[in-house]
Parts: C-alpha cells; structure tokens; sequence
C-alpha cells in the first residue's frame, strides 16, 4: 500500500467534488472457481483500492460527505479462520492504515444504507461488474440486483475518472515497475520464440515470470502465431517458420498497477522480406503516433493519423490505393486496422473501463462514431498531463473479414484485394507502447524494449 496520506488526500478531494449524500464502494469477496472453498486468485476492486487501497475480499468503504467521515466496514476474523489463515490483521488496523479511523462490523452496513435512504440522503455508487456485489447492492437499497447498474451515480462515476485519469507521480512509479516488468515477459517470449516450441509454453512461461516479480497478469495473455484474432487466448499451437508470434501482455505490480505490451516475433528470429515490409509499416505508425503525443491533441487525431502512416503503407506495397486521407476519412484502412489507437491504463488495463467507456473517453461535444473501426476507439478526448495511455497500431490480414468486403465489393477504389494473397501468412502484427503525456510532450514508460527489425532480431539471436 502507498502511505495513509495518499488514499486520505484522494478522499478528501472526492468529500470537495461531491457535497451532498453518502457513497458506498464494495471492495470485492473472494470468487469460487468450482467449490466455494476453491476461489480464483483475489483481484480488489480498483475503485476501491484507489481510495482505501485495501487489498483483502470482504471490506467496504462508506464516504459521508456530509459529516466529512470515511469508514471501513469488515468482519475481524475468528479463531477458526486463523487455524486456516494465520492471524490476520483487525479492520481497526487495516482502517488505519488508509487513514481512517472508524469502522463497522458488516453486518451494520445494512443499517447505515437504510438510515440515509430513509433519511432522503442519494447513496451514491459506482456500476457493480460481479454478480455478487450486484445481489449485495440489491440487497442494500431493496432493488432487482439485475438493474444495479442503471442506479450507479453518475455524479460519482464522473468525479472518480476525473481524479483516476490523473496520475499521480506515486502511480507513474507503479506503471513504469509493471512495464519493467512486461520488458522480462516480452524478452523471454521473443528468446523462446523458435520452431517446434508451443504457444503454450511461451504463455506459461511469461505467466509465471508475472507471478514471479509482481502480482501477475494484468489481463490474460494473448500469445499466437494467429495475430490477426485481435484477442487470441487460445495457446495451442507449435511454432513453425514463416509465421509470427503475437504477444500481447502485461503485468500487474503488488500494488496492482498495469502494463500492456505488444511485440510481434518472426518465428526462428529472422524477418522475411514480405514480414519486414508489413512490420515497417505498424513500426511507422507506432513511433509516429507517440512522436505526436502531448497535451492539447487528442486520441482520435492520433488513431486517424496513425491509420493514414498504414493506409499510406499499404499504398506503397500495393495493398491500398487511392486518396491516402479519403480512404481513412471513409474508414477503408479499417480492414487491415479494425481497432482504436489504444486505451488509458492504470489501476486496469482499460482504465476505469468498468464505470463506462463512453463517461472516459467521450463527451457532451465529442460523440462516438458509428464507423466501423472508429467506433472501436475507447478514448476520443484531448490529452492532459498525467494521462496514461497505450499506442497500439496493426495490422491484420482476417481471412474472414477479406472475404466479406471482397465478396461485397466493399471500398473496391481503395482497396486491391487482388494482392492480398501475398501477405495473408503474416497474419497480424500489432506493437504496443505505454505512455505518459507530460506537460511538454510525452514519455514513453519503462525501460527500451526491443521494437525495431534489428532489435528484434538481435534479441532473438
Ligand atoms: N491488451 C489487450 C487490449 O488492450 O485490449
Ligand atoms: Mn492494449
């Protein structure tokens, strides 16, 4: 945990942003795998631990801001929990160690959610993600668990990501351990990347090397010779020459910070020619993009530029053709390049994702497109100093998503469909950074990790 003054400072700031009514943060229970006593390994509520940094199952957090008082509910453990655990802890200590000084059995939390209730006090909330805490929620305030979400407070969500988006310098260390961190993972997977090793031993390899210097993953790992599935959890293939190995992973830190690295690896460690050509390009687009980012321009302008540095690529070899800007302006490029730039990253890997995506990254004047690509963008708005954010370019070659434009006709006048043959065995290569806006420009987080052809291939030597 970071020291008391940091969650009391967040607090406070919070008590100025919402005046009126109580808020409520459940710190999440343990999950049963497939019997109650078998639970997956615990992952804190990300809210929670911003603001109360906390990270045990079965807590939760009352802010008065009316009387200006935090608490901490929680049940002390009982002699039979401690043959089990050990000894652990009392609320009153762990309360103490975020800053607060009162705290409540559980089973009083019920009481003091009537009392503001039926005082016509707003019990604010954040969306519940976990079925369990929808059922404690709907318990709570006496609602159908199921429409939890609807009633989460929106004055409340909006405060939170303000605060969130920020990152603090203690944050930025975090992030900058849990890059250093995916620089090992992403290290080993490119050293290990030769014919005849699985997928699947690569994955747990770099899985355990997550557990081993930090709190793990910090989303499941994507790892495939089949880069052009966006998101390809399965790990089931032998490695064989003429393919590349996406690797898409990051860790957490103890403190549950995040990172989020892509590297693309030719299988063996040589580039072919057809390989070089594409990665150039993603390369092109991924330096160019954060060569450009800093306050006062925004995610989308840095998305369509990026697009432009592929679609003018794609030109060049032929892929593409036509007006370079007109066929991102229409969203042609998106074939090869179907997802936004990146996503703000901290506490999650998708920052916040689960107050809502839209409450992050959109606004009252900045609306989300409907296009297809553009609509995938999770944040459109204007960097800040502090923001955090991955840059994410790449492109891919889906065999079933060619086929239906092809079949459609579909942007026929930017695209040669006839050549794309040629490079459908690359698959899909994407390389991803993490970056910090500062108040002149950017910083690219964490030590170098190997990006160009010949650190790639230097590595893989
Ligand atoms: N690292 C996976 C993603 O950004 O969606
Ligand atoms: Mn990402």
């Amino acid at each position: 945990m970071f020291k008391p003054e940091v969650y009391k400072k967040r607090r406070s700031t919070l008590h100025k942003m919402m005046k009126t009514g109580i808020a409520l943060f459940l710190g999440n229970s343990e999950a049963p795998m497939n019997y109650p006593a078998n639970t997956y390994h615990f992952r804190q509520d990300s809210d929670f631990l911003y603001f109360f940094g906390l990270d045990l199952p079965g807590l939760a957090g009352i802010m008065d801001f009316e009387t200006g008082k935090d608490w901490i509910y929680g049940n002390d453990v009982d002699i039979d929990d401690i043959i089990w655990m050990g000894p652990q802890p009392s609320v009153r200590d762990l309360a103490a160690k975020c800053g607060i000084p009162n705290t409540a059995p559980l089973s009083r939390l019920e009481e003091t959610v009537r009392k503001a209730v039926s005082g016509k006090r707003k019990v604010h909330f954040l969306p519940p993600y976990r079925g369990e805490n929808k059922m404690v929620l709907g318990s709570l305030l006496k609602e159908n668990p199921c429409g939890m979400k609807t009633h989460a407070s929106a004055e409340l969500i909006k405060a939170v990501i303000s605060m969130r988006s920020v990152k603090e310098p203690v944050e930025i260390s975090e992030i900058e351990k849990a890059v250093d961190i995916a620089r090992e993972m992403h290290i080993t997977a490119m050293k290990m990347c030769k014919p005849g090793v699985s997928e699947q031993e690569i994955f747990g390899t770099i899985e355990g090397l997550a557990l081993a210097k930090g709190g793990g993953t910090a989303f499941p790992v994507i790892l495939s010779v089949n880069g052009q599935t966006l998101h390809n959890h399965a790990h089931g293939n032998i490695l064989k020459k003429g393919k590349m190995m996406v690797t898409d992973a990051g860790a957490e830190t103890n403190l549950r910070y995040s990172s989020d690295i892509t590297r693309t690896t030719p299988v063996g460690g040589k580039f072919s020619q057809i390989q070089k050509d594409i990665y150039g390009i993603v390369l092109n687009a991924n330096t160019g993009a954060i060569a450009k980012t800093g306050p006062g321009k925004s995610n989308r302008e840095i998305h369509l530029m990026a697009c432009r540095i592929i679609a003018a690529g794609l030109k060049d070899l032929g892929l593409m053709k036509g007006d370079v800007d007109e066929a991102v302006a229409k969203g042609a490029h998106a074939l090869f390049m179907p997802h936004g730039i990146g996503h703000m990253m901290g506490l999650d890997v998708h920052d916040m994702e689960a107050l809502g995506e839209d409450y992050i990254g959109y606004s009252n004047k900045v609306k989300r497109s409907d296009q297809f690509g553009l609509a995938f963008l999770r944040f459109a708005l204007e960097y800040k100093p502090g923001h955090v954010f991955t840059i994410e370019p790449g492109i891919y070659f889906i065999p079933e998503l060619i086929t239906k434009w092809k079949s459609e006709g579909k942007f026929k006048e930017f695209i040669n469909y006839s050549r794309t043959g040629k490079y459908m065995s690359v698959g899909g290569i994407r390389i991803e950074d993490d970056v910090l806006i500062t108040e002149k420009g950017h910083r690219v987080l964490g030590k170098a990790i190997p990006k160009t052809i010949k650190e790639v291939e230097a590595v893989c030597a």
